[in-house]
């Protein structure tokens, strides 16, 4: 008995302290818009809360942060009451989660057989939108979720969001709810016109929305690229509404509302779950941030039925993708070298789970970036993590800072080779300047022969190192005139792997020319600029020839590279390495024979999103095979963009520079015109 009762006495305690927890969290997101732990970290406080509260039923009060939904309306914009109170929804963090909550729904109704509907989870901000005899009449935010705050000038000022709209039997008083948001390249043109005018940046699209939206000053919104998405009919006096949530969004796209076109509907949970997988695959290709999936009964009538719980409807819930953001300390910051010279700082982290990965690194990009977000060793640091990118710091938590923590030095000298650094001017980076350098030649050796480049297995990381040091390669050419008996020499290296290492070089001697280019490392040439060189140029004399113009005036290569490209190999040095390679037996190999007079010549193409019937590369190859060039990002300079699904930003960028825009039916028909369909 006295176990029991310590143990509630240890619950009521953390229930306390997780309260408290919470509402500064809150707090700081709702009202400040600065939050400074990560979604995923405040999930879990929630989770932790609710599953207390639901052991000892007894220590839930109706001021828990359970009960409501988080953020005071400021008072400077006038109070909205909502009449219907904005919700909240239930989380689900995996499979067993999601088919938990549906077996939970199917019993309230007494039936599985209902549909439900999948739509992305906006990362934005909630907002309700009244309409009075089809005219905008109120906006707000969630605020507290049964008092917002009054944007409606604000909201105005937002394109997608009508100010009339029209049609037949329309209530004469509904509201429609939704989220706000910045989109992925609105964010970053919109930062980086911020760092041209000096101006501090924002952190990520959500917290920019949010901001924008509660500007005391509309015009202030104005400049801002936001959109807005209309997930639900909040209420309606009058007229008359469709019987479900699918045919209600349908009708008020009628009616001229933003609704997300990526909302389905389904007959199973198995069928929802694969959906939810798939999104966390594909939420990379939106131009939007989605932390999740929304799962909602499709049957209106069941809304009513299964009701609410404390702040979450029974008929919906979310399944949230793993958090991508963490927070830990940032033990010490260090730079290796790349192979152009840069000195690159990254972070070293106290280990931090993040999404099932432990990440004990992070890129810290340049020492601007460190300057600007102002890092410094012993910081409690926001971490992300998205997709197969390195892990990034995207801050510091100011609030956690420990008194006497310096601010970061960058270095003088090079790490390797103790050469001083020089910081070219306009440029954000470091260089060691020195041609010798072991680190640099040490970068140069394992980017040659990686996978994207000369594929030579067998020669990694490792060997590299060991043939630098013994001085058996001082340059990449070095390796086709390697013998097997200078590699037995070496610790460690039996006859079957010296064969193996052997036979692996020569194999690289057949690598096309547009490998070759890669290989070499020359700055900004990239494997698809390293491609559109071979097929342009054809041969690796022509390219060293090439004046800076002729390079220039390769669609998609833009000034700095053909200068880039130009002064490399006008260096002695590069030529020497390229006559080397040569004589060691490489071949360079055009690959596909630049056809300089195809119908597409002089003409560049991006493609963007997913192509019914071709993957990218087949559909670049084609482009190619017909004299087109073919580049991936979009530039003044495209010609012509092809969109396929889920096109993302580059459409966006497109229509800025008024690009040509094919879709999948028409770039079908060009090339059966030119018969390569
Ligand atoms: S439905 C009761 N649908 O997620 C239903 N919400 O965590 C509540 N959100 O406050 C809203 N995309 O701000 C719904 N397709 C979507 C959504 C969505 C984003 C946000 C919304 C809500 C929050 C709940």
């Amino acid at each position: 008995m006295a176990d029991v009762d310590q143990e509630q006495q240890l619950a009521k305690s953390r229930v306390e302290e997780l309260r408290s927890d919470i509402n500064y969290h809150d707090y700081r997101y709702h009202v400040l818009d600065q939050p400074e732990i990560s979604d995923g970290e405040y999930d879990e406080l929630v989770r932790e809360l609710s599953g207390l509260e639901e052991r000892y039923p007894e220590l839930i009060t109706p001021d828990s942060p359970t009960q409501r939904v988080g953020g005071e309306p400021v008072a400077a914009f006038g109070i909205v009451e909502h009449p219907v109170p904005l919700l909240s929804l239930g989380n689900a963090f995996g499979e067993e989660e999601l088919r938990a909550w549906h077996k939970r729904a199917a019993g309230l109704a007494e039936t599985d057989k209902f549909d439900l509907v999948c739509e992305p989870k906006i990362d934005g901000l909630a907002v309700a939108l009244e309409y009075r005899e089809g005219q905008f009449a109120v906006g707000s935010t969630r605020g507290d979720g049964q008092r917002g705050e009054n944007i409606t000038q604000n909201l105005r000022t937002i394109k997608s969001i009508p100010h009339r709209v029209s049609g037949k039997d329309l209530p004469p008083r509904f509201e429609v709810r939704g989220e706000v948001f910045m989109t992925k390249a609105g964010f970053e043109t919109m930062n980086e016109q911020r760092a041209d005018a000096g101006e501090p940046l924002f952190a990520n699209p959500r917290n920019s929305a949010a901001g924008a939206v509660r500007q005391l000053d509309p015009s202030i919104t104005a400049q801002r690229p936001l959109d807005c998405f209309i997930y639900a009919l909040g209420w309606a006096k009058g007229g008359s509404t469709p019987a479900s949530h699918l045919k209600t969004l349908e009708w008020l796209s009628k009616l001229g509302f933003n609704i997300n076109p990526h909302i389905r509907k389904y007959k199973s949970v198995g069928q929802v779950w694969k959906q939810c997988a798939a999104w966390g695959d594909k939420r990379e290709t939106l131009d939007y941030e989605i932390d999740g999936v929304v799962v909602k009964i499709d049957d209106l009538s069941l809304h009513e039925r299964l009701g609410v719980a404390g702040r979450e409807p029974r008929w919906a819930v979310a399944f949230k993708f793993p958090p991508t953001q963490r927070t830990t300390t940032l033990l010490k910051i260090h730079e290796n070298v790349g192979r152009t010279g840069s000195i690159n700082p990254f972070a070293e982290l106290e280990p931090v789970n993040i999404g099932g990965t432990t990440v004990k690194m992070a890129t810290l990009h340049n020492e601007e970036d460190i300057r600007r977000k102002d890092v410094r060793p012993g910081d409690t640091v926001i971490v992300q993590r998205a997709g197969d990118v390195i892990p990034q710091i995207v801050g510091p938590v100011l609030s956690k800072r420990r008194k006497g923590l310096r601010r970061y030095k960058p270095r003088e000298t090079c790490p390797s080779c103790k050469t001083k650094l020089v910081r070219p001017e306009g440029e954000v980076m470091r260089y060691c300047v020195n041609p010798a350098c072991p680190a640099q030649a040490f970068r140069r050796l394992e980017h040659f022969v990686s996978r994207g480049a000369m594929d030579i297995d067998g020669v990694g990381e490792q060997l590299s190192y060991t043939l630098l040091k013994d001085g058996l390669v001082k340059n990449p050419a070095d390796l086709y005139t390697l013998t097997k008996e200078q590699l037995l020499d070496l610790e460690r290296m039996g006859e079957k792997s010296a064969q193996n290492v052997i036979a692996a070089i020569d194999a690289s001697r057949s690598r096309p020319l547009s490998r070759v280019l890669f290989a070499l490392g020359i700055r900004h040439v990239g494997s698809e600029t390293a491609d559109l060189l071979a097929t342009q140029f054809g041969t690796i004399q022509a390219l060293m020839d090439a004046s800076e113009e002729e390079l220039a005036a390769v669609p998609t290569i833009g000034p700095i590279v053909a200068q880039t490209v130009h002064a490399y190999f006008e260096d002695k040095q590069s030529r020497a390495l390229v006559k080397k390679l040569q004589a060691g037996g490489v071949q360079m190999k055009a690959a596909a024979p630049a056809t300089r007079d195809g119908p597409l010549s002089g003409q560049s193409f991006v493609i963007s999103g997913t192509l019914a019937g071709f993957s990218r590369p087949e559909a670049e190859a084609r482009i190619r095979s017909l004299g087109g060039a073919t580049g991936s990002s979009v530039t003044k300079k495209t010609d012509v963009l092809v969109v396929g699904e889920s096109p993302g930003s580059k459409l966006e960028k497109a229509q800025r520079y008024g690009t040509t825009i094919l879709n999948n039916d028409e770039f079908m028909a060009l090339l059966r015109q030119h018969g390569a369909a």
